[in-house]
């Protein structure tokens, strides 16, 4: 199944939810995918197991984004086991609902520093190690263009992904190597609360709640050489809804 051609693929956050989809997906397109999980140790090594059912190569590797701030040290297992890294999908985050006159600085941190910090980290070390054709790929939300109550500490740690996204895929353009996010709307992972769930069918045209494949095929469609024209792109993934 392995494609010589495909690379190396490591996918932040994908022992579960999107993460994990993306992952399968891009084993499933030939890469071996290294993915990280920050606690479900147990969740990770399942995906790596449906991943070899397959027959692809995959491994996992904890890494909590909150905490780690040199990710030398995660990017060298990667390339020292599977090979030098084609793609890097900084998926891993987390969500924060707060009234902002209720919001504290610990709420601050629990929003900017796994989504904004572990973002421009998981970034700033691709950036460095990225060859030519290499693929760098962030993920926003729908929030950061239809707003909500409640939503504004994660939205504004999301909108500061975009920015960093629009400004990295400047940066590497003269090494041909681009850098996006995929903005998904309201997608059936644990993430999503049930309110969220009940009122996301109505307010979307295609009338459903998203599911993480949805969000990988995009991905996927981003990692691949069909998208080399497309750089410094937020693509938008939300059945409509905005
Ligand atoms: N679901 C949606 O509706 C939606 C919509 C828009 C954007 N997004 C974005 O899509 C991405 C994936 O979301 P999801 O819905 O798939 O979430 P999820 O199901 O809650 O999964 C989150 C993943 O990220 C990992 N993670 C959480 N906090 C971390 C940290 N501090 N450091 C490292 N890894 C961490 C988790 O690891 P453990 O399993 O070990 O905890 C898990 O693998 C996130 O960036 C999210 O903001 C989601």
């Amino acid at each position: 199944m392995e494609n010589s051609h495909a690379g190396v693929a490591l996918v932040t956050g994908a022992s579960r939810g999107i993460g994990r989809a993306v992952a399968r997906r891009l084993a499933r397109d030939g890469m071996a995918v290294a993915l990280t999980y920050r606690v479900r140790g147990e969740e990770a090594a399942a995906v790596v197991a449906e991943i070899e059912r397959e027959g692809g190569r995959a491994m996992a590797l904890q890494a909590d984004l909150s905490v780690l701030t040199d990710l030398s040290g995660l990017f060298d297992a990667v390339e020292e086991r599977l090979g030098r890294l084609r793609v890097v999908v900084a998926n891993a985050g987390n969500v924060v609902f707060k009234p902002i006159a209720e919001a504290t600085h610990v709420d601050f941190e629990q929003a900017f520093i796994a989504n904004t910090r572990g973002t421009l980290l998981t970034f700033s070390e691709a950036a460095r190690r990225l060859g030519e054709d290499g693929r760098i790929i962030g993920i926003s939300t729908v929030l950061t263009i239809a707003p909500k109550a409640n939503a504004g500490l994660y939205a504004a740690s999301k909108a500061a992904v975009e920015q960093l996204v629009k400004a990295l895929a400047r940066e590497l353009g003269p090494r041909r190597i681009t850098v996006n996010a995929v903005a998904p709307g309201p997608t059936d992972t644990e993430m999503v609360p049930p309110a969220r769930r009940e009122e996301a069918p109505k307010l979307t045209p295609l009338g459903r709640l998203g599911k993480p494949e949805d969000i990988a095929d995009v991905i996927a469609f981003l990692a691949s050489e069909e998208s080399r024209w497309i750089t410094g792109q937020i693509i938008n993934a939300n059945g409509g809804l905005a």
